[in-house]
Protein backbone atom coordinates (compact mmCIF):
# COMPACT_ATOMS: atom_id res chain seq x y z
CA UNK A 1 0.00 0.00 0.00
CA UNK A 2 2.47 2.09 1.39
CA UNK A 3 5.04 1.64 -1.93
CA UNK A 4 2.09 2.18 -4.31
CA UNK A 5 1.61 6.04 -2.52
CA UNK A 6 5.55 6.11 -3.15
CA UNK A 7 5.28 5.39 -6.66
CA UNK A 8 2.17 7.48 -6.95
CA UNK A 9 3.77 10.26 -5.56
CA UNK A 10 7.00 9.92 -7.54
CA UNK A 11 5.42 9.89 -10.68
CA UNK A 12 3.20 12.69 -10.58
CA UNK A 13 6.90 15.18 -9.69
CA UNK A 14 7.80 13.70 -12.90
CA UNK A 15 4.85 15.00 -14.27
CA UNK A 16 5.41 18.51 -12.36
CA UNK A 17 8.99 18.58 -13.79
CA UNK A 18 8.09 17.91 -17.07
CA UNK A 19 5.38 20.07 -17.42
CA UNK A 20 7.29 22.83 -15.66
CA UNK A 21 10.22 22.15 -18.50
CA UNK A 22 7.68 22.62 -21.53
CA UNK A 23 6.37 25.86 -20.15
CA UNK A 24 9.33 27.45 -19.96
CA UNK A 25 9.87 27.25 -23.58
CA UNK A 26 6.10 26.81 -24.35
CA UNK A 27 4.52 25.23 -27.41
CA UNK A 28 6.31 28.14 -29.08
CA UNK A 29 9.62 27.26 -29.04
CA UNK A 30 11.86 27.47 -32.12
CA UNK A 31 11.00 24.49 -35.07
CA UNK A 32 13.02 24.05 -38.61
CA UNK A 33 11.60 22.62 -41.17
CA UNK A 34 14.85 20.38 -41.69
CA UNK A 35 18.03 19.34 -40.39
CA UNK A 36 19.35 22.55 -42.09
CA UNK A 37 16.51 25.16 -42.35
CA UNK A 38 16.17 28.10 -40.53
CA UNK A 39 15.11 28.37 -36.66
CA UNK A 40 11.35 29.29 -36.60
CA UNK A 41 10.05 31.03 -33.66
CA UNK A 42 8.23 34.56 -32.79
CA UNK A 43 7.37 36.45 -34.38
CA UNK A 44 7.07 34.22 -37.30
CA UNK A 45 5.68 30.59 -37.10
CA UNK A 46 4.74 27.29 -38.86
CA UNK A 47 1.27 26.98 -40.35
CA UNK A 48 0.12 23.49 -38.79
CA UNK A 49 2.88 22.95 -36.68
CA UNK A 50 3.31 25.92 -34.05
CA UNK A 51 -0.58 27.97 -32.55
CA UNK A 52 -1.76 30.95 -34.21
CA UNK A 53 -0.78 33.07 -31.23
CA UNK A 54 2.72 32.14 -31.25
CA UNK A 55 3.69 33.84 -34.27
CA UNK A 56 2.78 37.54 -35.25
CA UNK A 57 0.03 37.99 -38.46
CA UNK A 58 1.56 37.74 -41.72
CA UNK A 59 4.57 35.81 -40.49
CA UNK A 60 3.08 32.62 -41.07
CA UNK A 61 5.77 30.07 -43.01
CA UNK A 62 5.20 26.36 -44.01
CA UNK A 63 7.55 23.36 -44.49
CA UNK A 64 7.28 21.78 -47.67
CA UNK A 65 9.83 19.13 -48.17
CA UNK A 66 11.95 19.90 -45.61
CA UNK A 67 11.60 23.15 -46.79
CA UNK A 68 11.11 26.48 -45.36
CA UNK A 69 8.63 28.56 -47.90
CA UNK A 70 6.96 31.98 -47.31
CA UNK A 71 4.04 32.60 -49.02
CA UNK A 72 3.15 35.78 -50.43
CA UNK A 73 -0.35 37.13 -51.86
CA UNK A 74 0.96 38.07 -55.21
CA UNK A 75 3.74 35.58 -55.95
CA UNK A 76 4.50 31.52 -55.98
CA UNK A 77 6.15 30.58 -52.68
CA UNK A 78 10.02 31.47 -51.67
CA UNK A 79 12.18 29.82 -49.89
CA UNK A 80 13.17 30.47 -46.93
CA UNK A 81 17.15 30.72 -46.67
CA UNK A 82 18.51 32.30 -43.26
CA UNK A 83 16.33 34.45 -40.94
CA UNK A 84 18.40 37.16 -38.40
CA UNK A 85 16.29 37.72 -35.55
CA UNK A 86 19.01 40.32 -34.74
CA UNK A 87 19.14 42.22 -37.66
CA UNK A 88 15.08 41.72 -38.57
CA UNK A 89 16.65 40.02 -42.19
CA UNK A 90 14.68 37.19 -43.74
CA UNK A 91 17.11 35.87 -46.72
CA UNK A 92 15.16 34.53 -49.11
CA UNK A 93 15.48 32.32 -52.84
CA UNK A 94 13.61 32.10 -55.66
CA UNK A 95 13.02 28.71 -56.48
CA UNK A 96 12.69 29.67 -60.16
CA UNK A 97 15.52 31.88 -60.53
CA UNK A 98 14.35 34.90 -60.99
CA UNK A 99 15.24 37.37 -58.81
CA UNK A 100 13.88 40.14 -61.55
CA UNK A 101 10.43 38.43 -61.99
CA UNK A 102 10.38 38.48 -58.36
CA UNK A 103 11.24 41.72 -58.43
CA UNK A 104 8.70 42.92 -60.93
CA UNK A 105 5.70 41.52 -59.30
CA UNK A 106 5.93 41.10 -55.38
CA UNK A 107 3.83 43.69 -54.26
CA UNK A 108 4.97 44.13 -50.40
CA UNK A 109 2.51 46.75 -49.47
CA UNK A 110 0.24 44.87 -47.57
CA UNK A 111 2.99 42.58 -45.92
CA UNK A 112 5.30 43.30 -42.74
CA UNK A 113 7.74 43.02 -45.07
CA UNK A 114 10.11 46.00 -46.80
CA UNK A 115 13.39 45.54 -48.80
CA UNK A 116 16.34 44.87 -46.00
CA UNK A 117 18.47 47.02 -48.89
CA UNK A 118 17.81 50.44 -49.89
CA UNK A 119 15.73 50.57 -53.00
CA UNK A 120 15.32 53.19 -56.13
CA UNK A 121 13.01 53.14 -58.38
CA UNK A 122 13.67 51.48 -61.30
CA UNK A 123 11.38 50.98 -64.93
CA UNK A 124 11.11 47.71 -66.15
CA UNK A 125 10.66 47.93 -69.85
CA UNK A 126 9.55 45.40 -72.86
CA UNK A 127 10.85 45.87 -75.97
CA UNK A 128 10.44 43.95 -79.21
CA UNK A 129 14.01 44.75 -80.54
CA UNK A 130 16.97 44.66 -78.36
CA UNK A 131 18.77 47.79 -76.79
CA UNK A 132 22.33 48.88 -77.85
CA UNK A 133 24.56 46.26 -76.12
CA UNK A 134 25.23 49.07 -72.91
CA UNK A 135 21.87 47.69 -71.72
CA UNK A 136 21.80 44.23 -70.17
CA UNK A 137 18.33 42.35 -70.96
CA UNK A 138 17.12 40.42 -68.22
CA UNK A 139 17.69 36.83 -69.47
CA UNK A 140 14.61 34.82 -67.70
CA UNK A 141 12.01 37.68 -68.07
CA UNK A 142 13.08 37.59 -72.01
CA UNK A 143 12.16 35.53 -74.82
CA UNK A 144 13.40 35.10 -78.16
CA UNK A 145 11.19 38.25 -79.68
CA UNK A 146 10.69 40.20 -76.68
CA UNK A 147 13.25 42.01 -74.28
CA UNK A 148 12.96 43.24 -71.03
CA UNK A 149 14.95 45.45 -69.37
CA UNK A 150 15.20 47.98 -66.03
CA UNK A 151 16.54 51.13 -66.73
CA UNK A 152 16.32 54.69 -64.39
CA UNK A 153 13.16 56.44 -64.62
CA UNK A 154 14.79 59.35 -65.69
CA UNK A 155 15.53 57.45 -69.27
CA UNK A 156 13.06 58.31 -72.03
CA UNK A 157 10.94 55.07 -73.26
CA UNK A 158 12.39 54.17 -76.76
CA UNK A 159 9.86 53.60 -79.41
CA UNK A 160 10.67 49.73 -79.65
CA UNK A 161 9.52 49.38 -76.05
CA UNK A 162 6.77 49.30 -73.39
CA UNK A 163 7.27 50.37 -69.83
CA UNK A 164 5.51 47.61 -67.96
CA UNK A 165 6.14 48.97 -64.27
CA UNK A 166 7.99 50.97 -61.89
CA UNK A 167 9.03 49.86 -59.35
CA UNK A 168 10.83 50.61 -56.13
CA UNK A 169 13.61 47.86 -56.14
CA UNK A 170 17.19 47.40 -54.12
CA UNK A 171 19.17 46.52 -57.66
CA UNK A 172 19.06 47.29 -61.09
CA UNK A 173 19.60 43.76 -63.33
CA UNK A 174 23.06 42.86 -63.30
CA UNK A 175 24.22 39.73 -65.23
CA UNK A 176 27.04 39.37 -62.73
CA UNK A 177 24.95 38.74 -59.57
CA UNK A 178 23.11 35.69 -58.77
CA UNK A 179 19.40 34.86 -59.97
CA UNK A 180 18.33 33.24 -57.47
CA UNK A 181 18.82 34.98 -54.46
CA UNK A 182 20.45 38.28 -55.00
CA UNK A 183 18.62 41.22 -53.53
CA UNK A 184 15.96 39.11 -51.96
CA UNK A 185 16.72 40.08 -48.38
CA UNK A 186 13.41 41.45 -46.35
CA UNK A 187 13.73 43.14 -43.09
CA UNK A 188 10.43 43.88 -40.85
CA UNK A 189 9.25 45.98 -37.93
CA UNK A 190 7.13 45.26 -34.76
CA UNK A 191 6.19 47.06 -32.25
CA UNK A 192 8.73 46.84 -29.53
CA UNK A 193 8.63 42.99 -29.19
CA UNK A 194 4.86 43.12 -29.27
CA UNK A 195 3.26 40.70 -26.73
CA UNK A 196 5.85 37.98 -27.33
CA UNK A 197 5.54 37.68 -23.43
CA UNK A 198 1.82 36.69 -23.52
CA UNK A 199 2.56 34.51 -26.40
CA UNK A 200 5.22 32.33 -24.10
CA UNK A 201 7.76 33.53 -26.91
CA UNK A 202 10.43 35.99 -24.98
CA UNK A 203 12.58 33.76 -23.57
CA UNK A 204 13.30 32.89 -27.26
CA UNK A 205 12.74 35.88 -28.97
CA UNK A 206 15.30 37.45 -26.64
CA UNK A 207 17.78 35.18 -26.65
CA UNK A 208 17.63 35.92 -30.65
CA UNK A 209 17.67 38.76 -30.91
CA UNK A 210 20.50 39.82 -28.26
CA UNK A 211 19.52 41.57 -24.83
CA UNK A 212 19.57 45.56 -26.84
CA UNK A 213 18.08 47.25 -23.24
CA UNK A 214 18.25 47.25 -20.12
CA UNK A 215 14.28 47.09 -19.56
CA UNK A 216 15.03 43.36 -21.98
CA UNK A 217 17.89 42.00 -19.69
CA UNK A 218 15.35 42.79 -16.52
CA UNK A 219 12.61 41.32 -18.11
CA UNK A 220 14.72 38.29 -19.09
CA UNK A 221 16.92 37.89 -15.74
CA UNK A 222 12.81 38.04 -14.31
CA UNK A 223 11.93 35.25 -16.72
CA UNK A 224 15.31 33.06 -15.46
CA UNK A 225 15.18 33.69 -11.91
CA UNK A 226 11.52 32.52 -11.76
CA UNK A 227 11.93 29.65 -13.61
CA UNK A 228 15.18 29.10 -11.49
CA UNK A 229 12.98 29.08 -8.10
CA UNK A 230 10.15 26.92 -9.50
CA UNK A 231 13.01 24.43 -10.96
CA UNK A 232 14.55 24.33 -7.69
CA UNK A 233 10.74 24.60 -5.65
CA UNK A 234 9.58 21.36 -7.43
CA UNK A 235 13.11 19.39 -7.03
CA UNK A 236 12.82 19.72 -3.32
CA UNK A 237 9.38 19.20 -2.89
CA UNK A 238 10.38 15.77 -5.26
CA UNK A 239 13.49 14.96 -2.73
CA UNK A 240 10.85 15.63 0.30
CA UNK A 241 8.10 13.32 -1.40
CA UNK A 242 10.71 10.41 -2.05
CA UNK A 243 12.14 10.79 1.67
CA UNK A 244 8.95 10.84 3.34
CA UNK A 245 7.88 8.08 1.27
CA UNK A 246 11.30 5.72 2.56
CA UNK A 247 10.45 6.73 6.02
CA UNK A 248 7.12 5.54 5.71
CA UNK A 249 7.77 2.43 4.16
CA UNK A 250 10.44 1.65 6.67
CA UNK A 251 8.39 2.45 9.62
CA UNK A 252 5.31 0.18 8.02
CA UNK A 253 8.49 -2.46 7.38
CA UNK A 254 9.48 -2.38 10.85
CA UNK A 255 6.03 -2.58 12.43
CA UNK A 256 5.10 -5.70 10.57
CA UNK A 257 8.35 -7.13 11.90
CA UNK A 258 7.52 -6.17 15.15
CA UNK A 259 4.28 -7.95 14.95
CA UNK A 260 5.29 -10.70 13.45
CA UNK A 261 8.49 -11.20 16.27
CA UNK A 262 5.51 -10.70 18.59
CA UNK A 263 3.40 -13.46 17.08
CA UNK A 264 5.96 -15.80 17.03
CA UNK A 265 6.94 -14.94 20.75
CA UNK A 266 3.06 -16.21 21.69
CA UNK A 267 2.97 -19.32 19.35
CA UNK A 268 6.24 -20.19 21.47
CA UNK A 269 4.29 -19.67 24.25
CA UNK A 270 1.50 -21.16 23.58
CA UNK A 271 2.69 -25.10 24.63
C1 LIG B 1 13.10 15.12 -44.84
O1 LIG B 1 14.02 14.83 -43.79
C2 LIG B 1 13.85 13.55 -43.24
C3 LIG B 1 14.80 13.42 -42.04
O2 LIG B 1 16.04 14.00 -42.29
C4 LIG B 1 14.12 12.49 -44.33
O3 LIG B 1 13.93 11.21 -43.80
C5 LIG B 1 13.15 12.73 -45.49
O4 LIG B 1 13.45 11.84 -46.53
C6 LIG B 1 13.26 14.16 -45.99
N1 LIG B 1 12.23 14.37 -46.99
C7 LIG B 1 12.46 15.01 -48.14
C8 LIG B 1 11.29 15.14 -49.04
O5 LIG B 1 13.56 15.43 -48.44
C1 LIG C 1 0.58 47.30 -54.18
O1 LIG C 1 -0.68 47.05 -53.60
C2 LIG C 1 -1.30 48.21 -53.11
C3 LIG C 1 -2.56 47.79 -52.39
O2 LIG C 1 -3.23 46.76 -53.06
C4 LIG C 1 -1.58 49.16 -54.28
O3 LIG C 1 -2.20 50.34 -53.82
C5 LIG C 1 -0.26 49.53 -54.97
O4 LIG C 1 -0.48 50.32 -56.10
C6 LIG C 1 0.49 48.27 -55.35
N1 LIG C 1 1.82 48.65 -55.84
C7 LIG C 1 2.32 48.23 -57.00
C8 LIG C 1 3.70 48.68 -57.32
O5 LIG C 1 1.70 47.50 -57.76
C1 LIG D 1 9.22 55.77 -56.49
O1 LIG D 1 8.24 56.47 -57.21
C2 LIG D 1 7.04 56.67 -56.51
C3 LIG D 1 6.03 57.32 -57.48
O2 LIG D 1 6.61 58.33 -58.18
C4 LIG D 1 7.33 57.55 -55.31
O3 LIG D 1 6.15 57.76 -54.57
C5 LIG D 1 8.35 56.86 -54.43
O4 LIG D 1 8.68 57.67 -53.34
C6 LIG D 1 9.59 56.51 -55.22
N1 LIG D 1 10.44 55.68 -54.39
C7 LIG D 1 11.76 55.87 -54.28
C8 LIG D 1 12.50 54.93 -53.40
O5 LIG D 1 12.35 56.77 -54.86
C1 LIG E 1 6.72 41.25 -72.82
O1 LIG E 1 5.96 41.23 -74.03
C2 LIG E 1 5.72 39.92 -74.51
C3 LIG E 1 5.05 40.04 -75.86
O2 LIG E 1 4.20 41.13 -75.92
C4 LIG E 1 4.87 39.17 -73.49
O3 LIG E 1 4.63 37.86 -73.93
C5 LIG E 1 5.63 39.12 -72.16
O4 LIG E 1 4.83 38.50 -71.18
C6 LIG E 1 5.98 40.52 -71.74
N1 LIG E 1 6.82 40.41 -70.54
C7 LIG E 1 6.67 41.21 -69.48
C8 LIG E 1 7.58 40.98 -68.33
O5 LIG E 1 5.82 42.08 -69.43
Amino acid sequence: MVASIFFILFFSSFFFLTTDASSDGGQCGSVKCGDDGPDIGFPFRVIGQQPQHCGYPGFELSCKQNTTMIHFPTRKDLVVESISYKNRKISLLDPQSCVHEVFLNLNLSLTPFQYYYVVRNYTYLNCSARLPASFVEVKCLSGSRHHVYTVETSMEVPGSCRAVRTVAIPFAYSPYLADNSFGLGLSWNLPEHEDCEARGGCNWFLSKTGLETEQHLNLAEGFSIKSVIRNLYLKVLLCVLAVAALISMQMYHSKKMNKQQIENENLLQVP
